[in-house]
């Protein structure tokens, strides 16, 4: 008989988007890790949600804490269903020119290191599911194409965040690499812009509510089996590169 429960694991689930797709996730019936660095953050977060929903202590930036949660979902489960890469952080407060090396070495260790490395350890598990999705939390300020075309929404606003949308272009291109190796495995690996979201990251000055800002990643998280992969998506749109 095979393991009938769908398994997923979102990181940075605490709070904000994260928070809100383990609550969208569990409503359709799956089993959800919800991943906090702080484990009472997400015990108290977990407690806010119905369904199946488990809190894991999970540091994108610590190996021993990535490996910990590898082991709690492989005894439990024996495999992992979905993937959600959803932690992550930055400020957009800076000039390029003045944005200082440990500021972009800040930004890229959880948005790009701890997201490789997170991905590359549970990996093992998604091998096992029968129908593996990984989701990269990215941004349109990824997007090497609308920062350079006059006129797109992030035009004007490629000049002082160049250390995110850095670690969110890297993103982009780590999706395409790993996409293109495990499609023959049939796991679809998608980037997802969620919006420009109300979330202590996003502002209040935000257009969207996290109910909305979730939306993208849920889709990418229960696509069909002859949904995309390798793809740049905000909600069911593509994005250009
Ligand atoms: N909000 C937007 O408008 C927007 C737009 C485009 C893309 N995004 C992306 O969407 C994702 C979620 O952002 P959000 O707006 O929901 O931000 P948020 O409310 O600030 O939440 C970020 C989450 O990531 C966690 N996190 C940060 N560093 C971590 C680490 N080293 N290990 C594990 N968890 C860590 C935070 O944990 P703590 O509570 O412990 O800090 C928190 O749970 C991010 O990847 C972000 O870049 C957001």
């Amino acid at each position: 008989m095979g393991n009938t429960t769908t398994v997923a694991l979102v990181t940075g689930a605490n709070k904000g988007i994260g928070l809100e797709t383990a609550r969208q996730l569990a409503a359709q019936g799956i089993t959800v890790f919800l991943g906090s660095r702080d484990l009472a953050k997400g015990e108290a977060a977990a407690k806010t949600l119905t369904g199946d929903v488990r809190a894991i202590q999970l540091d994108v930036t610590e190996g021993a804490s990535i490996a910990a949660a590898v082991a709690t979902v492989e005894k439990e489960f024996g495999k992992l269903d979905i993937l959600v890469n959803n932690a992550g952080l930055g400020t957009f407060d800076r000039p390029t020119t003045t944005e200082d090396l440990a500021h972009w070495r800040w930004t890229f260790e959880t948005n790009l290191f701890g997201l490789v490395e997170t991905t590359q350890a549970f990996l093992p598990l998604v091998k096992k599911s029968e129908a593996g999705r990984i989701v990269q939390l990215t941004s349109i300020l990824g997007s090497l194409t609308l920062a350079t075309t006059p006129g797109s929404p992030i035009y004007g606003a490629s000049g002082f965040a160049a250390a995110y949308g850095a670690s969110k272009a890297a993103v982009n291109m780590y999706t395409v690499h790993l996409a293109r190796e495990l499609e023959p495995l049939g796991i679809k690996v998608n980037a997802a812009h969620p919006g420009w979201v109300k979330t202590e990251l996003g502002g209040e000055g935000a257009m969207l509510e996290v109910s909305e800002g979730a939306e993208t990643s849920v889709y990418l998280a229960t696509l069909p089996a002859d949904g995309p992969t390798g793809g740049y998506f905000h909600k069911q749109d593509r994005l250009p590169w």
